[in-house]
Parts: C-alpha cells; structure tokens; sequence
C-alpha cells in the first residue's frame, strides 16, 4: 500500500498515467483504513480514495516544487469536499509546500497556511496568492531584457566565482539586490553580497549559474509576481532530467554539501549548460495548465504553537470569517526530516543558511518534548476554530530515530491524543490507521534500513465540541467528487 506522503514525483504524469482510470463518484468501501477506536466510539471508515486517483491529482500548481513529507492533494481534497462547503476557511499550521491551503482555495475555500520554514512560506504564498499567466508573461520578457543587456556581466562573475570557489575576494549579489549596486532593490528580502559556496558553484555549467545569479539577485520575494517565480525556479533548481537547471543531485532533496564535493571530484562531474529562462518558461506553461484557484488564500510565516491567534488576525484584516470549520494537517515527523539540510542549495538561492532553519524549527524532538509541541499547537489552535470544526492529523510512526531504535516513536499518533489533544479538550472521532510499504519513501535518507524509518501513518479526526465530532463521523462516509479539474461547479 502506497504512504500518504509524496516525494517520489513532481512532474506532470505521463499520458499513459493520465488514462489511469478513475472512478467519477466512488462509494466508501470497508477495509482500506482500519479503525481503532476506543469501544464506545462509533465506528467510522474513512476510505483512502486519494490513493486510487492518478499521482498528481489535484491543481497543476501543486507540483510546482518537490517537499519532503508533503502528502498528496487528493487527501486535503478528500476532508475538505466531505467537511466544508466553499466560502468555509480551511487551516493547515505545517502548511509545507502549501497542499492543503492550494486545494482548498482550488474548490472555493479560503485555505489558510502557515509555517516556520520561509522556504515554505515562500512555495505556500506563491500558491494561494499566484499572479496572472499574463503577469508572469510580461514579468519574465523583461527580465529576458535586462538579461540581454547585462549577460556579460553575470557571466565574467560566474566566471571569475567558478575559478575562485569560496573565495572571499569574488562577492556575488544576495538575493533582491543588484549587481554592482547591493541592497539597492525593493523589498525586504535584501542579503548583503557574499562568496559563492563551493558546492554551489560545482552544482552548475558556468553559463546556466551567471542566469542563476541574476535570478537570484533580480527576483523580490516580497513582490507577487516574483515570489511566484522565484518559488518556480527552486522547483527548477536540481534534478536528473532535462527540465533542471543542475544535474548533481536528485530533485526530491539536496544532496549533503561534502557529497557533492566528493561526487564531483571522483567522477569528474559537470553539470551541462540549461537555459534558466526556457526552464522557467516550461515550468510556468505547466503549472499554468489549470486555471488559477478559484479563491485567494493567506499564506503565514511563523510557529504553529502561536497560529491560531495569527490565523484569526490575518483573516479580520481580509473581512473573511475568523473561525475554521477544518484543519488538515501534518506536523514534523519525530526526527525523521531536517528541512534545512536537506533543502540546502533552495535555501541559498532564497539567502537563508540551513543550519539556522533546522535550529529553528521542531523537526529535532524526542517524544516527550513533541508531546508538549503538540499540546501547546493544539492549544493555540483553538481559538481559531469553528465551534463545528473537524480537525484531521497525519502523523506517522517513527521507527528508527537516524538509524537507531526510535524512542516513543510507535503508536505516536495515540499518545498525541492522550497527551496532547485530550488536554486541551479536544474530542475524539476516529484514529484511520495507513500501512506503508516498507522500503519506499524515506529509503533515501538514512541508508538500508531506512524504508522502515516510517511504517504506520495514522489519520487522528478531531473536533472541539459535539457538533464537529458529529459532524466527523457523520462525514466520513459520504461519496465525494473525483473529477479534477471538475467539469461541472461542484455542489454547493
Ligand atoms: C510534514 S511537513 C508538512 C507537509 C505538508 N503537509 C505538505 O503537504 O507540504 C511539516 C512542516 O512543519 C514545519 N514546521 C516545523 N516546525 C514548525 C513550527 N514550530 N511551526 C510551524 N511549522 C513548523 C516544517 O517546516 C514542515 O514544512
């Protein structure tokens, strides 16, 4: 059985997996998902439909980057189409790369992100709050100007960085600043100018990394119309097909600084020379294959714990309605992914370093502490909520911590009801149950054994009152549209 999360593929499928078949209306059959509930719960199944839908189902912006642990939009659509009408906010406090708050805007919801990591923030922002096709049009042919009458420049500085790796005495521009003329453009997102990585300048022909410096220095992740691309281009930014701008490492996650050294000089790597303009160019006419979400979302930057007040705030300052009536959402793994580490060359490209993204956020817990994460998120959470509202959370188990046996990492999904959830008030609905293949998925970041460093994804329905816990189990069998892109308004 697949897992929930999604990291093997971003790019639009192939026609042969666009005839997959898919059922228009499916009735919820038993077994898929088992239940374990306390006996005096009522039985509810949840049926895990999103698995049977083609892989990148849902809206073409979702694939616009690759994120580690993100789930499948199919199983944001499959809560929001049975617990919210459109018009109805729709929350995520670990928004990732933006899954929930993009499909709900999608089906006319208000979806609302928010997370710690700006490189997050910076892929959940641009999907709810996108530009125009024509917007990007314009935006990218001049750029395609200024590139024309400055190339030379970008290229002696790439040049001149690719000769000298590391060396202080070659500065390249910061991200939204200009060459020769730092901390000159608009935006907060100025960096001050500073040596080239090593890694970075080995990731890249010298030519595709001049195009990549002007980017860098040319885009402001404060405006829409940039963000949007600048969020595009880190989809872009490494991968093994003809479609990235770096050859050196997979698409999924960054390869680890030294390795890249290493790889290079062992085999004598060089990455081939890729057009970063037709690159972006492809990448937008595919994101741009649907049209743009039906409504504007919000995108937050900043801690889960403290949300709920920031939530209700950004959507009184909209004149939208305060309270969710659904949650979906899934919060950091225990010790399974480091967000910064493994995003590192993203994360220059944007000017953060990774290593104070991983101090930042709460990816790093043993379970104890994750328990009182969770207590306090879910505390903050609350005043945000609908007196209705269905709170669903993925949460996975932890087997092996980095390797070794995993401490409390089994059965965690139930300790976070216990411990967490149950404190602070909340009601329990059901607790879905995901069996996960093992040897897919995490395989790639801790060596053999890692297949099983998750291997039970546990879906926790939770509601603050009556109403909702109701209304969760009421729910959980009603059949749901899977027609995307749906070919008739749905229903309201
Ligand atoms: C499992 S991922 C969420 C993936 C998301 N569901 C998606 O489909 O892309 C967990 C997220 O929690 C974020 N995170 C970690 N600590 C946080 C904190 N204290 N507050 C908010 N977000 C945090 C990470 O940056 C990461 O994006």
């Amino acid at each position: 059985m697949a897992s929930l999360l999604d990291f093997d593929r971003v790019e639009p499928p192939t026609p042969a997996e666009q005839t997959h078949s898919r059922p228009r209306v499916q009735a919820p059959t038993n077994g898929q998902l088992a239940l374990q509930l306390p006996s005096e719960i009522p039985h509810l199944a949840i049926e895990p439909e999103w698995k049977s839908q083609q892989r990148l189902w849902g809206h073409s912006f979702h694939p616009m980057c690759s994120y580690l642990a993100s789930f499948p939009a199919g199983l944001a659509h499959a809560f929001i189409a049975r617990y919210t009408r459109p018009g109805d906010v729709v929350l995520d406090p670990f928004s990732g790369r933006g899954t929930t708050p993009l499909q709900a805007c999608a089906e006319g919801r208000i979806g609302v992100g928010n997370d710690l990591n700006p490189f997050a923030h910076l892929l959940t922002a641009a999907k709810v709050d996108p530009p125009s096709r024509a917007e990007i049009k314009t935006r990218l042919a001049s750029l395609r100007l200024v590139w024309a009458g400055a190339a030379g420049q970008w290229d002696r500085l790439a040049d001149a960085a690719v000769a000298a790796p590391g060396s202080e005495a070659i500065l390249v521009p910061g991200p939204g600043s200009t060459l020769g003329a730092p901390g000159q453009s608009a935006g907060t997102s100025v960096r001050p100018d500073a040596p080239l990585p090593i890694e970075v300048a080995l990731a890249f022909h010298p030519r595709t990394l001049a195009q990549v410096l002007f980017l860098r220095s040319s885009l402001d992740a404060d405006d829409r119309i940039d963000r949007f691309l600048l969020a595009t281009l880190t989809g872009i930014l490494h991968g093994k097909s003809g479609s990235y701008l770096s050859a050196v490492m997979p698409n999924t996650f960054s390869m680890a600084p030294r390795y890249v050294r290493d790889f290079v000089s062992r085999t004598d790597f060089h990455s081939p020379e890729r057009d970063a303009f037709t690159l972006l160019e492809d990448k937008v006419r595919r994101l741009y294959r649907q049209p743009v979400p039906a409504t504007r979302g919000i995108a937050l930057l900043g801690d889960a714990r403290d949300a709920g007040v920031r939530f209700r705030e950004s959507l009184r300052a909209r004149g939208l309605p305060e309270r969710a009536r659904l949650v979906v959402t899934s919060p950091p793994y225990l010790r399974v992914v480091k967000y910064g580490y493994y995003n590192w060359l993203r994360l220059w490209l944007l000017g953060y370093d990774a290593s104070a993204i991983d101090d930042l956020l709460d990816d790093a817990h043993h379970r104890d502490a994750y328990l009182v994460f969770m207590r306090e998120v879910l505390r903050g959470l609350r005043t945000a909520l609908a007196d209705d509202a269905v709170v669903a959370i993925v949460i996975g188990d932890v087997e092996l911590d980095r390797g070794r046996p995993a401490n409390g990492g089994i059965g965690l999904a139930e300790s976070v009801w216990e411990l967490a959830a149950a404190p602070e008030g909340y009601r329990l609905a059901g607790v879905a149950i995901d069996d996960i293949a093992a040897g897919r998925k995490m395989t790639k970041l801790w060596g053999d054994e890692a297949g099983q460093a998750t291997k039970l994804e546990r879906i926790l329905l939770l509601s603050t009152g009556e109403g909702g816990r109701r209304r969760a189990i009421n729910g959980a069998s009603l059949p749901i549209d899977w027609d995307w892109p749906p070919k008739t308004p749905r229903r309201l």
